[in-house]
This record gives structure tokens, sequence and C-alpha cells, in this order.
């Protein structure tokens, strides 16, 4: 039996990594730009970060975590997300410390989650992230929201939906948790069994059940807006007076609770409206974490940052047909013809190389015609000629693919010639 790629896995081929590749480097730039500087975490970590930093309640917990015991006998989980691996670094290397603060923090790599693959979500996805710790400021809230847009249309996309809300602080959320209990006790029977034993331990995650979505009682459920108390509902005006300033569009919506434990006060998600887009139009999500650093066991430490999936990047790509403009061909492709040529023509391809120029040429003794079907196929922009005449006499013809030209040049200046052409 022929061994498949695992459920929920994809190569990236020759053809599409370039894409990937641009994707990063774009993901690089803006990164520098706004001065958000890489880290680099395990795949895997002890599982109970992930319990403690992302929430015993919540679906990635229960169900969708890549677990193992080593053969040390530890439990490990391979990332499900990088915020918790991110704050775990960040105490454990004492960056609280550091002069400049916030600390602001970007990662590119893959998450692994157990759930169900369809279009836009898989099993291993690559995730770009960022994470600043270390400011309360709402300034920074709107920072890592403009950044994250500007990657967006950085890319080419249009269709965009910035959709932001307030889960308050620790007192606004043990009030609007007070109220979902009373909201929902009575009639708890009628919900799934998730549901039910999230009741008591975290209310606010019955908002985010798949399977009792429709159920009345989620479309009365108290609004966390209205439990906002005047610090929480100055920070969410402050945020939203500095996305306006920014001329960053955006809507509030008061269901907004996302689906991991750490966040409070703003909660944002950005959506893809183009049609044809597919059932899953999240793109992006992130929040504040007020309070995270210290779960993990540091200092009081405030937190906001985002993560968006390449996956889904790229399928909101096509679906608005958005052209990158690749330049993906070849500096020169060099065809060989006759016995000595043929000899000659592997030092001279090592030559180009090393004056820097991309090129390849034929290992599988192909006639002429083949070989300059090669070259086409690469999108060469010359072709050296090297035919065992032209080596007897020194010389080689270079021919410009785009204009037709072709100049005869001497072989021993060849890389001299092939330099002035470009
Ligand atoms: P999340 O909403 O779980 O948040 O995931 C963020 C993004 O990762 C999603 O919007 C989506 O683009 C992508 N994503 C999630 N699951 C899948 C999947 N199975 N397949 C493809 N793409 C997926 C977090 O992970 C938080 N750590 C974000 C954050 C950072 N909050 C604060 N800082």
């Amino acid at each position: 039996m022929v061994i498949q790629i695992p459920r929920g896995t994809q190569d990236i081929l020759p053809g599409q990594s370039e894409l990937w590749q641009y994707i990063e480097m774009q993901a690089r730039e803006l990164c520098k730009r706004y001065q958000y500087k890489e880290i680099r975490t395990p795949i895997f970590e002890h599982t109970e970060l992930f319990l403690r930093g992302v929430g015993d309640t919540t679906d990635i917990v229960q169900k969708e975590m890549y677990s193992f015991t080593d053969r040390g006998g530890r439990d490990i989980t391979l990332r499900p997300e990088g915020t918790a691996a991110v704050v775990r670094s960040y105490v454990e290397n004492k960056m609280f410390g550091w002069a400049n603060q916030p600390v602001k923090l970007f990662y590119f790599g893959p998450m692994f989650r157990y759930e169900r693959p369809q279009a836009g979500r898989f099993r291993q996805f690559v995730q770009f992230g960022v994470e600043a710790l270390g400011s309360a400021d709402p300034a920074i809230d709107a920072e890592v929201l403009a950044l994250a847009m500007d990657f967006y249309k950085g890319m080419g996309l249009k269709s965009l939906k910035l959709v932001i809300n307030s889960l308050g602080d620790k007192e606004s959320r043990t009030n609007h948790r007070e109220a979902l209990v009373n909201h929902f006790k009575p009639r708890i029977g009628e919900f799934c069994e998730d549901c039910q034993s999230r009741l008591e331990k975290n209310p606010l995650r019955i908002l985010d059940c798949k399977k009792d979505r429709d159920h009345e009682l989620m479309k009365t459920a108290p609004s966390i807006i209205d439990y906002l108390n005047d610090d929480s509902r100055k920070y969410f005006e402050m945020v939203q007076k500095y996305l306006k300033a920014l001329d960053i569009e955006f809507t509030v919506d008061p269901t907004l609770v996302r689906g991991l434990d750490y966040y409070n006060h703003t909660a944002f998600e950005i959506m893809s409206s183009a049609e044809g887009f597919g059932a899953i139009t999240t793109l992006c999500g992130g929040g504040r974490y007020n309070g995270l650093v210290e779960e993990i066991g540091g200092p009081e430490t405030p937190g906001i940052g985002f993560a968006l999936s390449v996956e889904r990047l790229i399928a909101a790509l096509a679906a608005e047909k958005v052209d990158l403009g690749f330049d993906e061909g070849i500096d020169c492709y060099v065809v060989s013809l006759g016995d000595a040529a043929k000899d000659y023509s592997v030092k001279l391809l090592h030559d180009l190389r090393k004056a820097g120029f991309s090129a390849e040429k034929d290992y599988n003794d192909r006639k002429a015609k083949a070989q300059f079907k090669a070259a086409d196929r690469l999108q060469a922009r010359f072709v050296a000629i090297l035919g065992d005449d032209e080596l007897s006499k020194n010389k080689i013809n270079v021919k410009n693919m785009k204009t037709g030209d072709q100049v005869e040049v001497d072989l021993q200046n060849f890389i001299e010639h092939f330099r002035k052409m470009q």
C-alpha cells in the first residue's frame, strides 16, 4: 500500500513554495517596520503550559491537542498556538527586565490541532503571530491591529472586515459571568454535555459552542458590553479612538468571544468578505491577555497579540484572484551541442552561478530543440548556446529571449559580457 500524507496536512510543492516564501518575507519586512523582533520557541512544550495558558475548558485543550508521553515519562504537546509559549519564554528569559518595554515579538511557524479538516482548516497549519508584552496602553492595541491590517492590505486583499469587542477587566468579567450562569442555568439540560460542564467552570465558553449555536438562549444571552465597568469602557473607547485616528475601519460585535481563555479587554477577528471564500471566514484572531504572564509564573504584565494562518491567507488571495506577479524566470540557460561543448558547459554553468546568476543546463543528453524548450519552461531571460564549432573558435552565442537578439562573444570573457547585457 502506498503511504499517504496524514489527514489535514499538506505538501507545499515547488510552484507553491515561492508564494509561502514571499508571504514570510512580507511578514518579516512588516515586523521590521513596526519593530517586532522574531522569537523561535520549540514545536513542543509541556502539556501543562497549554492547560494553564489556553485554558482547560477550551475546545483546543479538551479535544484538539496532539499530546503524548515521551520516553522520559513527560507529558508533551505539539503547540496548538503560539501565545502560551511566547509568554513562557518571556517569563523564563526574564524579558520583563529588558530595558525596552513593551517587548514586541513575532513568530512564524507550524501549529497543530486535531480538528475536523475542511477548506481552511488543517491539522498542521502555519501561523504568523505577534505579541506585545509590557504595555497597557490602548495605542498598542491599535498598533497590533494596524500591523495585521497592513499585512493583508500589503498582500493585495481588499474584502476585509475587522470586528472588535471588549471582554472587559476582571471585575466586568466576574459580573458578566454571574449573569451568564443565571441566564443558562434554568435550561442547561437542553444544552450539550460540554456546555453543561462549562456552566460553572467557564460559562463564557458556552457562547462559543458549535453544537448549540442555534439555541434560542444564545441570542438572548447577556452581552459583555452591558457589564463593562468604567475603566473597561474607557479603555475600549480609547482603542476605538486610536483605530479611527489610524483610518482603520471596524465594527463592534458584542457577541465576539474567541475560543481561548486568556483574553480580556480588546478581542478581535479579521474576516474575509470575499465571495467564494468558503464557510470559515476568519483570517486572523487575537486580543489582549493581561494576566496570562502571572498565570505562567511571571510578574503582573499586560499583553496583546494576534495570529493568522498562511493557509487562510492563501485561500483569501485565491478567492480575490490577487495576482502577485512573481518573476520566476532564471538568468541564463546553457544549451550545448556536441560532446566537447557539453563538457565545457559544466564549467560555464558553474562560472555563471559563482558570478551570482541563476542558471541551469541539461543533464539528460537532450537534443537542441528539447534544451530550448526547457529554457522556455524555466523562463530563461538569456540562452547561452555553445556548439563544438564555437568552442573551437573560442566563441559562444548569447540570445536575449525577450528581444530575440543574438550576439557572439568571446568565450574567455563570457561572464563579463553577460554581466554587461543585463
Ligand atoms: P486562534 O483564533 O485560535 O488564536 O487562531 C488564530 C488564527 O489561526 C485563526 O484566525 C486562523 O487564521 C488560524 N487557524 C486556527 N486554527 C486553524 C486551522 N485548524 N487551520 C488553519 N488555520 C487555523 C490563536 O491562536 C491565538 N494564539 C492568537 C493570539 C495571539 N492571541 C493573542 N496573541
